[in-house]
């Protein structure tokens, strides 16, 4: 099997007998987009099929109203240590509680999303398929989950729930199903499967020279592609493999770059040197990847690091090692190379936060971009996209492209509307396409941003942008923390503390807070400074002022993007 299906379970379908509603709520948990595209497009299908469809976010959706939902089908994502998406953060507490009805009449199916080099794969989405079950529900059909390329399990799994569905009801209509659906009249033709070759128009670097940090400021046409976008989206990048480090996989296997191999089910085939170069991921270990490796080596110290009893030991290999480290590690590998590729997960598109607004630049989309390089385990290590945006794509080049349209990031539909942006680094992406957006649209609400980075000489990201807004009034206020300036390290919730009595006001005016970013640390200490300045600016106690932001955050005044 290629390890695009390997994890997709074989869904089995258990039929209920008593007569079957046609009314189905599909209920999607989303960060990035990919599960609620996915739950609209199962909307679409099964009312194409006749049912009648309920499409919801977890957080617009009223808890009460479980107990009366009859057919329930789960769409949600994992991120980080198995943590929910923001948006299914309230009703995966809910459904875990003591308040959670009880389901006996309910008819539900999981399909999970989730990245297979994480620990807790797909987690969120084996909670609400156990908890569901706890509370009396019964499987319409079993859980999936899905690795990073989800369109054929999602697919199975529609296929499943629909021929489960209409098996009940005693339809017997049951034409395949996609993940993807078609595009309508106005949309573009181009998306996350059919991705748009865009020019590269622009590359430059935004940090100045000394710095620590290299970022990319990339502009790119999508002339001709009907494709469009809000602030606050995103784009993907399907991107290429560094061309060293594929020579290096072939030098250290003896195998002949232009032996032909098949890709994937549908029998496309490639050399092996560009199935290497741009359709397989390389640089990512994942647990079933080694343990299919093991049964392909024969090697005994694999099969015994993939044994059961030592996870830990295999947890610890996997991280930050890729394919050339498993290839010098384990072998010798006396496969095909047919064999040997059929392991691999295809390569992952990348999503980057758009840093332009349409208005303001008609046919355009500018990109902000880190470039990623550390070292780890004795070789010097390149971010796959980022390095390949900082050191070979220039102006002229083309790029696989697609845009990811995200609900849970945009500006406030009130242009009156106070909004409070807080994006230390390459977070502060979104926060040019707002104000370029704010600009255009001649908004009059007020606005406030907090930037920081490592440098105010080197690394102050569009500085001339913002204080030209700052002149002009697009941008009330604006506050920096330059951490390595300064004996002492400020960062961007040093400003906001500084400054909590007024940020708490804006809140009070109804101000709409972003946070995009670093998750682990920026994003999560800037939460917590929120919780603090409301917890003392509005004289609450620390549980008070928790509700009060998570109040925030179920109003769409608390967003977040972040990575
Ligand atoms: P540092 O690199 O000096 O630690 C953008 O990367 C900026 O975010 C840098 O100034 C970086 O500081 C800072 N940063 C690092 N950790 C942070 C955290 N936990 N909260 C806020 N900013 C942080």
């Amino acid at each position: 099997a290629t390890s695009d299906v390997q994890a997709s379970a074989t869904g089995t379908v258990q039929t209920a007998a008593q007569p079957v509603s046609k009314e189905v709520t599909i209920l999607f948990g989303s960060q990035t987009g990919n599960a609620q595209n996915i739950a609209k497009n199962a909307g679409k299908t099964l009312e194409g099929q006749g049912f009648q469809v309920t499409v919801s976010s977890m957080s617009d959706f009223k808890p009460n109203s479980l107990k009366k939902v009859k057919n329930l089908l789960i769409v949600v994502s994992t991120h980080g240590e198995g943590d929910p998406p923001d948006n299914a953060i309230s009703f995966h507490e809910f459904i875990h509680g003591k308040r959670a009805p009880k389901l006996d009449d309910l008819r539900y199916s999981v399909l999970s999303l989730g990245d297979s080099s994480y620990e807790f794969f797909c987690q969120t989405g084996k909670d609400f398929d156990k908890r569901l079950e706890e509370l009396g529900g019964k499987r319409l059909y079993d859980r999936v989950d899905c690795d990073l390329d989800f369109d054929e399990p999602a697919a199975e799994w529609l296929n499943g729930v629909l021929s489960s569905l209409n098996q009940s009801t005693g339809e017997n209509a049951q034409p395949q199903a996609t993940a993807q659906a078609a595009p309508q009249a106005g949309e573009s033709v181009y998306s996350r499967s059919n991705p748009f070759k865009a020019e590269v128009l622009e590359n430059i670097n935004l940090n100045g020279k000394g710095s620590n940090k290299e970022t990319r400021h990339l502009e790119i046409s999508l002339e001709g592609s009907g494709l469009t976008y809000q602030p606050g989206d995103s784009l993907g990048i399907y991107p290429e493999n560094d061309p060293e480090l594929v020579d290096a996989l072939l030098k250290e296997l003896k195998w002949n770059p232009d032996e032909t191999v098949t890709v994937n089910k549908q029998g496309e085939t490639r050399s092996l040197y560009e199935a290497l170069r741009t359709y397989f991921e390389v640089t990512v270990l994942t647990k079933p990847l080694l343990q299919q490796a093991a049964e392909l080596s024969k090697n005994n110290e694999l099969q015994t690091l993939v044994s059961k009893g030592n996870e830990d030991k295999l947890k610890e290999y996997i991280d930050g090692r890729d394919l050339l480290d498993l290839v010098r590690d384990f072998g010798p590998w006396d496969v095909t190379p047919q064999a040997f590729i059929s392991i691999l997960r295809k390569m992952p598109s990348r999503l980057y936060s758009i840093s332009s607004s349409l208005l303001a630049n008609p046919d355009e989309v500018h990109l902000t971009i880190g470039a990623v390089r550390y070292e780890a385990h004795g070789r010097k290590r390149k971010g796959v996209c980022s390095i390949q945006a900082a050191e070979r794509l220039e102006p002229g080049d083309t790029i696989p492209v697609y845009i990811q349209h995200n609900d849970n990031f945009k500006l406030p539909e009130n242009p009156d509307t106070p909004i409070i942006m807080v994006g230390p680094g390459t977070g502060v992406a979104p926060f040019r396409s707002f104000m370029q957006e704010r600009e255009e649209t001649g908004a009059e609400g007020k606005s406030w941003l907090f930037f920081g980075d490592q440098h105010f000489v080197t690394d102050f990201l569009y500085q001339t942008e913002w204080q030209r807004w700052v002149k002009d009034g697009v941008l009330t206020k604006m506050d920096v923390a330059f951490s390595r300036d300064t004996e002492e390290k400020v960062y961007v919730q040093h400003r906001m503390q500084e400054h909590s009595k007024e940020l708490f006001e804006w809140l009070q005016e109804g101000a709409v807070v972003y946070i995009c970013g670093d998750e682990k640390n920026m994003a999560h200490d800037v939460h917590n400074t929120l919780i603090e300045i409301i917890e003392k600016e509005g004289k609450m106690s620390r549980e008070k002022a928790e509700a009060y932001l998570a109040d925030m955050q179920q109003q769409k005044r608390y967003q977040r993007d972040v990575y």
